[in-house]
């Protein structure tokens, strides 16, 4: 498979906060990959580098074979990256569709339309004239995953898209996921919950203090959940 996102050796900072301290990763075209690391390691400064959110003073940043010098959120949706962020940032005075149709500014064409993610989240039609904010948590989420379909990604980054969600819901979402991926769609998804993470992900990287300290394939075993529970347990 051929390499689609690299980071090799970030330090990365907010003013002069240092954040990122040495941080290393590849994810495959097509491959599903989940991030993880106790609270507050640095995996949303992750996703905030690669945006251009946090500043990366040193090492290097490449997508889909071309080095990015100066990430910025609207050129990294245009050269293929949807974000899911962390807390999902609906946006209050628009509508269900509108929220959606921002995903499609960059006019990246693809399989994802408004049809196909309607088709996909079913409730998100029927609420469509709604403003997004009025949905529930678990809508918010499906929301935040179809605006970034909407984008036609070659690799989505998903920062904690379960957090807060009943189990039915996140349920739903790992059988989203995984069909998400089976299209061909990259994921990184930054998780706390790693009964979801062994559904859906391939290969798990962990981080502690701002780098990768452990990596390896992820199983649908108890004896791989219980290895990455170790990681993130406090
Ligand atoms: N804008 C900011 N300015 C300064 N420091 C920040 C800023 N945002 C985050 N930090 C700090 O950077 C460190 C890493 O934060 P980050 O949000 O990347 O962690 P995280 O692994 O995503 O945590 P969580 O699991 O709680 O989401 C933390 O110590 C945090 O307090
Ligand atoms: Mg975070």
């Amino acid at each position: 498979m051929s390499n689609l996102l690299s980071l090799k050796d970030i330090q990365a900072y907010y003013g002069s906060a240092h954040i990122l301290h040495g941080m290393s990763l590849h994810v495959d075209a097509g491959e599903s990959v989940a991030l993880i690391g106790r609270n507050g390691v640095g995996k949303t400064t992750v996703v905030n580098t690669i945006l251009g959110l946090a500043q990366m003073k040193s090492g290097s940043l490449s997508f889909a074979g071309k080095g990015i010098s100066r990430p910025r959120p609207y050129t990294a949706a245009q050269t293929g990256i949807a974000i899911v962020p962390q807390g999902r940032r609906i946006v209050a005075n628009l509508t269900v569709q509108e929220n959606l149709l921002t995903g499609a500014a960059t006019g990246r064409k693809g399989p994802w339309s408004l049809p196909e993610v309607y088709r996909l989240f079913p409730i998100l039609e029927t609420r469509a004239h709604t403003p997004g904010t009025a949905l529930s948590g678990g809508q918010q989420q499906m929301l935040a995953v179809g605006r970034a379909l909407m984008a036609n990604p070659s690799l989505i980054l998903l920062d904690e898209p379960t957090e807060g969600l009943a189990p039915v819901i996140i349920d739903q979402l790992a059988e989203v996921f995984n069909s998400i991926a089976a299209q061909g769609t990259a994921l990184l998804m930054i998780e706390q919950n790693m009964s979801l993470v062994v559904r859906v992900c391939h290969r798990y990287l962990a981080m502690a203090k701002g780098s990768v300290v452990a990596d390896g394939l992820v199983q649908n075993s108890r004896a791989s959940l219980e290895d990455l529970e170790s990681h993130v347990t406090v």
